[in-house]
């Protein structure tokens, strides 16, 4: 993020009061994403790097939807690591995602559409169509990068 620009984070505090705090949301605190890191911390690192990325630069887009997009896109209930091979979680996982998101938050198309091409390229299917589809992509990778290297460095350490 840039240093020396001032976040409003009252929108991301409503959508994440809104979002996280219910009871199946809080259960991905039981998954674990990558690297140690559960699905819920990773998929709350996402929505704020979302959410200051788009402030910070001064993206004009659909911030509220961004932001809603970026906490549901791994909204599945499962821990990856535990299911047998082939099982396709990276080209599977966004619309699994995208339909559970839409059947407990009333996601709007645009939200949809945003969550299913969170994997693009791996689902060839469903490019990123918007704007806010291409800052979820690219914050969805940093956030990854980021906690794996951390990861990383903490087994170093240990
Ligand atoms: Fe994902
Ligand atoms: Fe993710």
């Amino acid at each position: 993020m840039k240093k020396g620009i001032f976040i409003d984070y009252s929108l991301f505090d409503e959508l994440f009061a809104e979002i996280c705090l219910t009871e199946k949301y809080q259960s991905l605190k039981n998954n674990i994403a990558h690297a140690g890191v559960t699905t819920y911390d990773h998929s709350v690192n996402v929505a704020k790097a979302c959410y200051e990325y788009a402030i910070s630069r001064g993206v004009k887009c659909d911030l509220r939807s961004l932001t809603r997009a970026a906490f549901l896109h791994d909204y599945y209930f499962y821990d990856w690591h535990k299911m047998p091979l082939f099982t396709f979680h990276g080209i599977k996982h966004a619309k699994t995602a995208a339909r559970n998101a839409t059947r407990d938050y009333n996601l709007t198309p645009k939200e949809r559409r945003i969550i299913e091409s969170h994997m693009y390229p791996l689902n060839l299917f469903h490019p990123p169509l918007s704007k806010e589809a291409r800052i979820l992509i690219k914050m969805d990778r940093k956030c990854t990068i980021g906690e794996m290297k951390s990861a990383k460095k903490k087994k170093k350490t240990v």
